[in-house]
């Protein structure tokens, strides 16, 4: 049981105990085999619209000419849940005649099963790889929509005394909170200086598991660009005063919570993305930033009224399904892109997908 195994660390910082409870390889919420998809009522982009695929696809090839048509040119995803991104993104490519090798890098037996499923059509273009450490190098494209928000974080708050991590206790009664020191010296370089102006009792969240990740899939990328869509925010907007209770949900049958103690390891713990973390990482491991913008008008900059004539019957569903795309009310707003590239050539104009909007400036 997940319990006992909390109990046996006890006291472990927030980090470790999202860490188990998503990913734990049997009792974590991952691991389990969690409900998602068009058929439930998991929400992402790919499960609301084949057009966003279908946009992303264009992204892809437009990628592909501006670095010269590389014959070894393929696609990786991470996070890929059922596997419909991928599925749209290879059906938009087959009509235009133009599909590459596509790997899934996937941890988890259970969503990988989902997703031989969902992509038996493509089965000879289809591989998969448990980690970015299976990967040889490659050139092509690296996608995640909807990944980062699931790597863990740790919880801090301020308090009289300072900055204090937030810990997590088993006692007799259940799950408590208690502070103590900062776990990790990067904590403090991260919300430095923006702590200096939260009010006392201000917690947030601080993502450092994500480098590890980052480091390995970059020095594998010989030539190409990273696309990384997610909910978040460039980090003055972060850590801004207001924002005082943090960004950290807890998903239980597709609701939004705020307790992430309940049912460890049957309910999703995300927290959003600071997108100038990724900027720093880009720095570190040698990616170039290239473009960074809200979702809406990215895929309007990808023709997206014009592929959903394309790719669907233009109906009502499938206009109502293309506002929740883009408008600010749905996941035009709240989701940022941004793509980071290596082996461009500087002096071309930006990306497609950053035609109307390039807000790489606010990183
Ligand atoms: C919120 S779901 C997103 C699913 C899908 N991309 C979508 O948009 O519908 C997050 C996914 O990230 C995966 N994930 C988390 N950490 C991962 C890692 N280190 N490597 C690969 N996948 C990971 C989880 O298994 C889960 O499928």
């Amino acid at each position: 049981m997940l319990e006992e195994i909390l109990k046996a660390e006890s006291p472990l910082t927030f980090e470790r105990y999202m860490k188990l409870c998503l990913y734990h390889e049997r009792y974590g919420y991952y691991a389990r085999g969690p409900r998602l998809g068009r058929k439930g009522d998991y929400f992402t982009s790919p499960t609301v619209h084949r057009v966003f695929g279908a946009a992303l696809a264009v992204q892809v090839l437009e990628i592909y000419e501006r670095l010269g048509e590389p014959p070894d040119f393929k696609i990786v995803e991470a996070g890929a849940g059922e596997g419909y991104l991928a599925l749209d993104l290879l059906t938009y490519l087959k009509k235009k005649d133009r599909l590459f090798p596509y790997t899934i890098l996937e941890p988890f037996p259970a969503l990988k099963s989902l997703q031989e499923e969902t992509l038996k059509d493509f089965e000879p273009w289809v591989n998969w790889r448990s980690g970015p450490e299976e990967l040889k190098p490659w050139v092509g494209v690296f996608i995640a929509n909807e990944l980062l928000d699931a790597f863990p974080v740790h919880l801090i708050t301020k308090t009289p005394e300072g900055l204090q991590e937030i810990y997590v206790k088993v006692t007799e009664e259940g799950l408590e909170e208690e502070t103590g020191a900062l776990s990790e010296p990067e904590i403090l370089s991260r919300v430095l200086p923006f702590a200096l102006t939260w009010p006392e009792g201000y917690r947030t969240e601080v993502c450092t598991s994500l480098e590890p990740f980052y480091k390995e899939l970059a020095k594998k990328l010989f030539k190409g660009a990273f696309i990384f869509i997610d909910y978040g925010f460039p980090r003055p907007d972060y850590y801004h005063p207001e924002r005082s209770r943090g960004t950290l949900l807890a998903y239980y049958r597709h609701r939004p919570g705020e307790n992430p103690y309940l049912r460890p390891g049957h309910q999703d713990l995300t927290a959003h993305v600071d997108f100038t973390y990724l900027r720093e990482l880009g720095e570190r491991y040698g990616l170039l930033n290239l473009g960074f913008t809200q979702q809406g008008p990215f895929l309007v900059s990808l023709g997206v009224e014009r592929l959903l004539e394309e790719v669907s019957a233009c109906d009502f569903r499938d206009r109502e399904a293309l506002k929740l795309l883009l408008l600010p009310e749905g996941l035009g707003h709240s989701h940022w892109v941004l793509v980071q590239g290596r082996g461009f050539d500087l002096h071309g104009p930006p990306l497609k997908g950053f035609t109307l909007s390039n807000r790489l400036r606010l990183l």
